[in-house]
């Protein structure tokens, strides 16, 4: 079952993710090598995202794919724009005709702890980590994957996701984050999905 999770966002965006049990071989009929990545599996989950495009929206044009500087992928004419992800043996990918957007996957894992200091602030930490002797892995996984998607979305590098991505308001009932970011000092709505050993989280 290699769709893991679908949806259509709006009449002009989707996301999916994709659950990687193909080999090399299945995408390389599909789909053509945007860079070079030497690790096997590694261009394995780089051909799955870029896989994902297509099946997302039939007509995506591979050939006008382009590297910025920052090294975000890019359509030259912008017919669509897109962000992909990859993590184990998962990869996402959100598609708008319209809208810009960040898409981040992540799996839980314990080593998250290690690099709480890095990007949240002392105010996060005190919001989300109410006491930390029994810190939430999952949860902190989800603020970690919430900041890649902004980064994501942003699109221009030179983002401090300590201070310039400041998160709050977690609903768990319309699983959605409030996202104030400082860089052009906008008020977002990231939305996130919880699965077993994995997070999902995604701006659009
Ligand atoms: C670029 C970055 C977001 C990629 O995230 P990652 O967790 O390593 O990898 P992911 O699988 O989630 O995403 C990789 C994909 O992101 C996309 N990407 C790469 N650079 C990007 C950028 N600058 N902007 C948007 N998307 C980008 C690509 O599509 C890439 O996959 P592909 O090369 O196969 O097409 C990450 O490496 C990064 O630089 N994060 C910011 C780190 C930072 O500033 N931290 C400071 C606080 S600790």
């Amino acid at each position: 079952m290699p769709v893991f999770f679908q949806q259509q966002i709006n009449e002009s965006t989707r996301l999916g993710v994709w659950k990687i049990e193909e080999t090399e071989e299945f995408f390389r009929r599909n789909v053509p090598l945007h860079r070079d990545v030497t690790h096997p599996k590694k261009r394995l989950q780089h051909l799955a995202g870029r896989f994902l495009l297509q099946y997302l929206f039939p007509d995506f044009p591979y050939d006008q794919i382009q590297i910025a500087d920052t090294r975000k992928p890019y359509l030259a004419g912008e017919r669509y724009q897109f962000s992909i992800s990859h993590c184990g043996d998962y990869a996402a990918a959100i598609v708008s005709r319209t809208h810009r957007v960040g898409v981040d996957v992540e799996e839980t894992k314990d080593r998250i702890l290690r690099i709480k200091d890095k990007y949240l602030s002392a105010g996060e930490q005190k919001l989300f980590i109410p006491d930390p002797a029994t810190p939430d892995v999952r949860l902190l996984t989800l603020l970690w994957s919430a900041k890649e998607s902004v980064f994501k979305w942003y699109g221009a590098g030179e983002v401090d996701f300590r201070r310039d991505i400041r998160l709050s308001e977690l609903d768990s009932t319309s699983n959605t984050l409030r996202c104030d970011f400082g860089k052009p000092g906008v008020a977002l709505r990231l939305n996130y999905r919880l699965f077993d050993r994995l997070v999902l989280s995604w701006i659009v």
